[in-house]
């Protein structure tokens, strides 16, 4: 394992993101982490960059016990600067700024100082590299040897004459830096040694043992599964590590998909064996949001704090029936889906005196059983959990399905959502997707839906007068969900869809196809 320590910099992450692409295993923790709590010893140890000047009062440094470690260190921009600041000080701000584009003047050594240029090794002599930085070296630090210059920078790369310290001003981990990743596997397993065996089946096999060690021989674990790509993998590893130890509980609201419980229930416990409960609640969310008309935020509140209220009352059933019976040991976790994205936003080093956000998507949930977390997914990204699923033959529908949001198809339906409106927007987007599918697109759009606007539109069908819904469609492409654009269909395809929900969907007369981009539009239709 790599250790790489983080110091706020917005691009930590992706340094534990290239070494993972290299089948590195890398583990990243705030910059204060004290090295005699960690379990395990790192192969080595990066430090990242961060916001901050190594002079200045209050900047973060890091436990000395990690000079003391006998391993490699590589520190990138404030990395190098606290290396060069362990070893002497000579750190000032720079005279300007020097941010972008940059030619790296590689140098070479011989003799007994050649072991540093294993960093650069079958890296061109004038790299391109990505610079973001203010400060920067006085003088080299005592035995310190240069390994590259900038135009702007003396010692854009140093390395210790004899130790395996190693210090870069430019940014390996960004793509912009055309050739970091070749870099950083220099240093990750030439000089560090590390292994490149870091594969999902590993994870696999890992993860079960750790669940195992954590939950013990007669623990019980509860989860909510909503038959999205997260849930339905943590829920999977869960039933490889404990079996029916593990409670899954789907709750149905209501606002579903078409035949969505129906399709999850089947592939959840016939298909992979989940020790499943649905709860049928549709009608308690309907009365709940019945008369609900002009309040988007409303409508979410409704639906989570009673997804809470139902998760919570079905939580208690089951721990209650657990008691007592031979499957003695009361429930005492709670099950997350949490992504390693979310775990970094909570552990990220945000400055001296920021204390870590706890963040859970379900905050508060189940207050006063006293349930401890486990999260299965916190180490790894949207892909490799989609990986992960593959592997533990998880169907590819569900695998690759699309981000259904927690409030359903209350935020696609515009105005009260009833039975009628929903059946509508379920028929329609049901319709919507299937073309998709057929059509060869579903990977290609990153979310797509049918919405149902809350006004009629007059139309003839059958030489009759009819006046109907109106339906939106909508289909974006994103790699963030923070930006998006609009999918291009063709026309053809629009209109064939067009001409199925009219003809199949009762109740709808017309069909629009929504253009708008985020910003200024958003995803969902409310
Ligand atoms: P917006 O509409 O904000 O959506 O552009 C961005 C992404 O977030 C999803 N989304 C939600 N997911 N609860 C959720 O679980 C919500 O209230 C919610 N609102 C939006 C949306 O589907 C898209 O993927």
């Amino acid at each position: 394992t790599i250790l790489v320590l983080d110091f706020g910099s917005q691009y930590t992450h992706l340094i534990t993101r290239r070494l993972r692409e290299l089948n590195i295993y890398s583990e990243m923790l705030p910059c204060t982490q004290k090295l005699a709590d960690l379990e395990w010893k790192p192969k080595g140890v990066i430090l990242s960059g961060g916001p901050y000047s190594v002079y200045e009062e209050g900047a973060p440094h890091v436990d000395p016990a990690v000079f003391e470690l006998d391993v490699p260190i590589l520190g990138i921009c404030y990395g190098l600067q606290e290396i060069a600041w362990h070893h002497g000080k000579n750190v000032l701000a720079g005279e300007k700024r020097e941010y972008g584009h940059a030619i790296l003047d590689v140098h070479r050594h011989t003799g007994k100082q050649a072991h540093a240029d294993r960093l650069f090794q079958g890296l061109e002599d004038d790299m391109e590299v990505w610079m973001s930085h203010g400060d920067k070296l006085s003088h080299l630090p005592t035995d310190f040897i240069t390994l590259a210059t900038t135009k702007n920078s003396p010692f854009a790369g140093i390395a210790h004459e004899e130790k395996e310290y190693y210090g870069i001003q430019f940014h390996p981990e960004v793509t912009h830096t055309k050739r970091g990743v070749h870099l950083l596997k220099n240093f990750a397993v030439d000089i560090c040694k590390a292994q490149q065996n870091w594969t999902m089946e590993e994870f696999v096999g890992k993860e079960i043992a750790r669940i195992r060690a954590l939950v013990g021989e007669k623990g019980q674990v509860i989860g909510a599964v909503s038959g999205g790509v997260d849930s339905t993998v943590a829920a999977k590893l869960m039933k490889e590590a404990i079996g029916d130890r593990f409670h899954a509980i789907m709750v149905d609201n209501g606002v579903m998909r078409l035949n969505e419980a129906k399709i999850v229930k089947e592939t959840l416990t016939a298909g992979l064996g989940i020790n499943l409960t649905v709860v049928d609640a549709s009608e308690r969310f309907l009365g709940k949001l019945k008369g609900v008309t002009d309040d988007p935020e409303k409508k979410r509140k409704i639906i989570g704090n009673t997804f809470i209220e139902i998760f919570q009352e079905k939580a208690k059933e089951i721990a209650e029936a657990a008691h007592g019976s031979e499957r003695e040991g009361e429930i005492e976790w709670l099950l997350q889906g949490t992504l390693y994205p979310d775990v970094i936003e909570s552990i990220s080093f945000k400055g001296p005196s920021a204390t870590i956000k706890t963040h859970h998507n379900v905050g508060g949930l189940l207050e006063g059983m006293h349930l401890k977390l486990i999260e299965p997914l916190r180490e790894l990204f949207k892909d490799e959990v989609r990986a992960l699923g593959t592997t533990m033959g998880i169907p590819e529908y569900l695998v690759w399905r699309h981000p259904f949001p927690g409030p359903g198809l209350a935020i696609r339906i515009l105005g009260e959502v009833t039975p009628e409106q929903v059946r509508i927007a379920q028929e329609a987007d049901h319709i919507f997707i299937e073309e998709i599918k057929a059509a060869g697109l579903y990977r290609d759009i990153s979310q797509a839906y049918a919405a149902l606007l809350p006004v009629k539109a007059v139309g003839v069908m059958g030489d009759k007068r009819v006046h109907a819904q109106v339906i939106a469609l909508r289909a974006v492409q994103t790699t963030d969900f923070m930006t998006a654009e609009c999918y291009p269909f063709d026309f053809k395809f629009l209109n064939r869809v067009s001409t199925r929900i009219v003809n199949e969907v009762h109740g709808v007369c017309r069909v629009l196809y929504e253009v708008t981009s985020k910003p200024p539009g958003t995803i969902e239709m409310e």
